[in-house]
């Protein structure tokens, strides 16, 4: 059987780098807005606050382009797993990860039909992708534009409370998802060709791993 060249479309490839350099701003800025204190800012305040605002704003703008390109074009199908034996396969999966790859064994599962990701990569992408990111935009905003649509008061307190709690423990996943993702991004058989398909679009038939 002859196996097809992988190829990933120039406007994912543009989306996901620009999505990846501003997660890392946003992630960066946070942490100072966050932690910030009196002689404890590793960068200026003011300046780390006009960057994660315009980052996050520049974020929500490319989400929204990233949306109307992903359903237009039925690119979305790719992240949707096959319901049938999904929880054996992401299993498997996990196991795959945790054990095999150190111990160098051939892949564990594909996924039936075209996609090229895996059962466990499908079920995060699709997590990260259409839950993830829309909820940390919109918390994001709400918090910038407060009070215009947050209500004045929540059980008695201040009306900001929800969104950023919502949006700092948002924050956090979104990291846990940047250091995991670029650590799985960095290990196993086809660091190569997932870095080739990320950047020039083109590999060769690599391992679902
Ligand atoms: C410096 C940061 C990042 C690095 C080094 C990186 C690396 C990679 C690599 C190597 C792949 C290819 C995986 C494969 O096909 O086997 C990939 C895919 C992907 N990454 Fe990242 N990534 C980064 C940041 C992000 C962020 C912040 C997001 C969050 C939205 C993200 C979402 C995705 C998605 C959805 C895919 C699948 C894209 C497709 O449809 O082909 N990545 N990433």
């Amino acid at each position: 059987m002859i196996e097809r060249v992988l190829q990933v479309p120039l406007w994912i490839r543009l989306w996901h780098a620009m999505t990846a350099l501003l997660f890392l701003v946003l992630t960066v800025t946070g942490v100072v807005l966050h932690f910030a204190g009196p002689g404890l800012t590793p960068i200026d305040y003011t300046l780390a606050t006009k960057l994660h605002d315009v980052s996050g704003i520049a974020l929500a703008i490319l989400y929204g382009i990233h949306l109307i390109l992903v359903f237009g074009s039925g690119y979305w199908r790719h992240y949707i797993p096959a319901h049938q034996g999904l929880w054996s396969r992401a299993k498997a999966q996990i196991i795959f990860y945790s054990i095999g790859l150190g111990r160098d064994e051939p892949r564990a599962t594909t996924s039936p039909g075209e996609s090229r990701f895996n059962a466990l990569q499908q079920l995060t992408y699709l997590i990260v992708v259409f839950g993830l990111v829309p909820l940390l935009i919109v918390t994001g905003l709400l918090y910038l534009y407060y009070p215009a649509y947050v209500p004045d008061e929540v059980l008695g307190l201040a009306g900001l409370w929800p969104v950023a709690l919502a949006h700092y423990a948002l924050g956090i996943l979104g990291t846990a998802y940047l250091i995991i993702h670029i650590y799985m991004a960095t290990v196993g058989p086809n660091v190569r060709s997932s870095l080739q398909l990320m950047t020039i679009g083109r590999a060769e038939p690599a391992q679902k791993r």
